[in-house]
């Protein structure tokens, strides 16, 4: 294939991204206004008649919002002033010049990614609009509870990484090789449980999720953790301390609840094991993508960690906490993360923030939102290399852990991917398969 392919769009009648705008979109702006509708009570104790107006007008926005989306009306301008306002504006502006004069740009003809990550900027403006209730978080409850559903497998996953860290220093290369790469897959396969895909529904992980890692790999379609892992060792520095480590992994979260607490599972043992000497965390400034990580989340994880009455959860929750506290991890929400730029435009749209990854060692990007930004949701063959899909995006080493839900996958074998269609046609959008796929940009 020659040239840059078209953006996923709902255009095409029948894909992924059609029967997401036509089913899914609708369904989630649905459970936000059943959500704001069912706090009624909570905003009219808190606030009194101002807040049940505020409860009726977001609601009014939101359902205007629906009926924008299921008409395929035009996309508009966003007017609440926020300091992306005119960001998020000029962004439409050159989408618009992109898709040219004939056809304004709207819901089912112009790019999936626009579109849907607009949809989650003018859910958080209905909200703003509204004062006394801006602050309220639609997506709070389904989060929490993936989180207090998934408590038999968090507990699980505390006492294996305590485990590991009480004989740390006498573990060899191999072994500590061994657990490295169970938690990157661990971490992978938390991947599942994100909310969106399901449009909200519950989605947590109730077994232990090391038992299944075995019979889970035929399923993990690029397995780059050994380039990871020397691209950790090759970046270790002689330390004042007399330990050799990486100074800095960053780690770019997806979604709350189980998943967020393998990411921060990974993290600890990176730090513990002397593979890193900080984590740098990146989450969402406003609610997105129904279950990803805001910096409120991140603290609630945490201090629910730390609350918990089992020994290692606890444990595990007071680490992280002090970790925090004396600067070893570190948790930033750029508004970047929360606009529709492809990821080959940080460099020029976020100068900012392409310069704070690049003082990173390794970043690791999770989930398959962001799997879709690096590849710039495109339809790429899926034998185009990750380095090609990637379109000169190269901040530092780079490493995506996603489980595949959009039609969407680079780097395969020539025929792979035919034969994965003709098995499991929805090989691409069920969560099922995953992939491990790294990128260092000084050796290409
Ligand atoms: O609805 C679209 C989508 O981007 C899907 O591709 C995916 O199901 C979900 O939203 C986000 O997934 P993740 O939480 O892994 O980024
Ligand atoms: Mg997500």
């Amino acid at each position: 294939m020659h040239g840059v392919p078209p953006s996923l769009s709902a255009r095409v009648v029948g894909s992924f991204a059609y029967l997401t705008v036509r089913d899914r979109l609708p369904t989630i702006l649905t459970k936000v206004v059943d959500t704001i509708h069912r706090n009624k009570n909570k905003f009219f104790e808190e606030y009194g008649e101002v807040g049940i107006q505020a409860e009726k007008q977001a609601i009014s926005l939101l359902s205007k919002l629906r009926n924008e989306l299921q008409t395929d009306k035009p996309v508009l301008a966003l007017t609440d002033g926020l300091p992306d306002t005119d960001s998020w504006n000029q962004y439409l502006e050159r989408q618009q010049r992109l898709q040219g004069d004939q056809e304004p740009v709207s819901w089912f003809k112009s790019p999936w990614l626009y579109v849907e990550c607009y949809m989650y900027r003018r859910i958080h403006e209905a909200l703003l609009l509204n004062p006394p209730i801006s602050d309220f978080d639609v997506f709070n409850e389904g989060k929490t509870q993936s989180f207090t559903e998934s408590s038999q497998a968090v507990m699980s996953l505390c006492t294996y990484l305590e485990g590991i860290k009480n004989n740390i220093d006498e573990l060899s290369k191999n072994p500590l090789f061994e657990h490295f790469s169970k938690l990157m897959q661990v971490s992978l396969w938390g991947n599942k449980c994100d909310l969106s895909i399901s449009a909200g529904q519950e989605n947590s992980q109730k077994t232990s999720p090391l038992d299944s890692l075995y019979s889970l790999l035929p399923f993990i379609l690029v397995d780059d953790t050994k380039r990871v892992w020397s691209a950790l060792i090759s970046a270790q520095r002689p330390r004042e301390s007399g330990k050799n480590n990486a100074d800095r992994v960053d780690i770019v979260l997806d979604n709350a609840g189980f998943e967020l607490v393998t990411d921060l599972v990974l993290a600890d043992f990176l730090v513990s094991s002397g593979l890193a000497r900080q984590i740098h965390f990146h989450g969402k400034s406003i609610p997105w993508f129904v279950s990803d990580v805001t910096a409120k989340d991140f603290q609630w994880t945490i201090r629910q960690a730390m609350a918990t009455n089992h020994k290692w959860v606890s444990k595990c929750g007071v680490q992280w906490q002090r970790y925090l506290k004396e600067g070893m991890w570190c948790y930033h929400d750029h508004p970047f993360w929360t606009q529709p730029h492809e990821f080959c435009d940080m460099a020029a749209d976020a100068p900012d923030l392409y310069t704070t990854l690049q003082g990173a060692d390794l970043v690791l990007f999770k989930g398959d939102l962001n799997y879709r930004k690096l590849t710039g949701d495109r339809d790429w063959e899926h034998t185009v290399s990750f380095e090609t899909a990637l379109r000169g995006f190269g901040p530092a080493t780079l490493c995506s852990l996603r489980t595949l839900k959009a039609n969407i996958q680079v780097g395969l074998q020539p025929g792979q991917g035919e034969k994965l269609t003709s098995q499991d046609p929805s090989w691409m959008t069920s969560g099922k398969y995953a992939v491990i796929q790294f990128h260092n940009p000084k050796s290409e």
